[in-house]
């Protein structure tokens, strides 16, 4: 492909590129990711796992931590506005900069949002390229594959907020159960009566000796993730001793009875079984 090429056009030049780090310091970061923080002048890292900013510094002039703007006790929203400030301020003065986000970037990560949202009003033109997102490194630390019952997400403070319903029968996975109902960013482990509301309505959907399992993948190459199964009865406990990140997996319940009974004859009849695709 040439520079003239349609395609390429839209993605380089950039002014802002914002690209995903993994979730393994700096053992993930993919090809695209490493191109795009060599083309810029200057790469701010929301990203404390080991080795990565020093990584960094060996494919852009200038790295710069922002995860120094978090505040303890104080909302995480002001920090995320820091954030997008300085990454937009810096693109405005001497384009382009990067930002190297922790996970994929259009995973829980609302710097990406804000910067996406300002930078056309300024006149400054972004590109987003993935990561490894933690949900892509649990699928490997549970040795699963979605196809199965499907998988429905949700955040965990947002599902009890909204009274999300849960379908039973389809794979749940619960973000951010650590931090359930805690808009700041926390410097002491919460009580078990912090997540007894998460507990709870997950109760609604659930029997107490339902399985559930909470995930905390490794940052480190050499480390172990931690997968430490529950009853869901228990979540709250559980919660409390928990390290401060993880994600909750909650394997279906039930399994849907096929309702489509000529699709699935056609389906066995060409030699393909259910999990449609498989
Ligand atoms: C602010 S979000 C960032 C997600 C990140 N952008 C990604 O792509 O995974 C933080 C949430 O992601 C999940 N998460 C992040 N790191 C994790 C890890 N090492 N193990 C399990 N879950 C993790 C947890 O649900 C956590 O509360």
């Amino acid at each position: 492909m040439s520079d003239a090429d349609p395609v390429v056009q839209a993605v380089w030049p950039f002014d802002i590129g914002i690209v995903g780090t993994g979730i393994v310091g700096a053992h993930q970061i993919t090809r695209e990711a490493e191109e795009v923080i060599r083309h810029c002048k200057r790469t701010f890292v929301i990203d404390s796992g080991y080795g990565t900013a020093e990584y960094l510094k060996s494919l852009c002039p200038e790295v710069v931590q922002l995860g120094t703007l978090y505040e303890p006790g104080r909302n995480r929203l002001l920090t995320y506005h820091k954030m997008a400030a300085e990454v937009v301020s810096a693109a405005l003065v001497d384009a382009p900069v990067c930002l190297a986000t922790y996970g994929h970037p259009w995973v829980y990560c609302y710097p990406t949002t804000l910067i996406t949202r300002a930078a056309p009003l300024l006149d400054l033109h972004v590109e987003v390229f993935p990561g490894l997102s933690s949900f892509d490194t649990l699928l490997v630390d549970l040795g699963i594959d979605i196809a199965f019952d499907g998988v429905q997400m949700y955040e965990a403070t947002d599902l009890v907020m909204r009274r999300r319903p849960i379908q039973v029968d389809v794979t749940c996975i619960i973000w951010q159960p650590t931090i359930f109902a805690d808009p700041t960013y926390p410097t002491e482990p919460h009580t078990a009566d912090q997540f007894k509301p998460l507990q709870d309505y997950l109760l609604r959907f659930y029997p107490a000796e339902h399985q559930a399992t909470l995930v905390m993948t490794k940052t480190f190459p050499l480390a172990r993730s931690v997968v430490q199964h529950l009853r869901m009865g228990n979540l709250a406990s559980e919660l409390e001793s928990a390290p401060p990140v993880g994600t909750l997996y909650i394997p279906a319940l039930t399994e849907r009875p096929i309702e489509d009974t000529e699709l699935m004859e056609t389906m066995v009849m060409s030699g393909t079984a259910t999990a449609a695709a498989l």
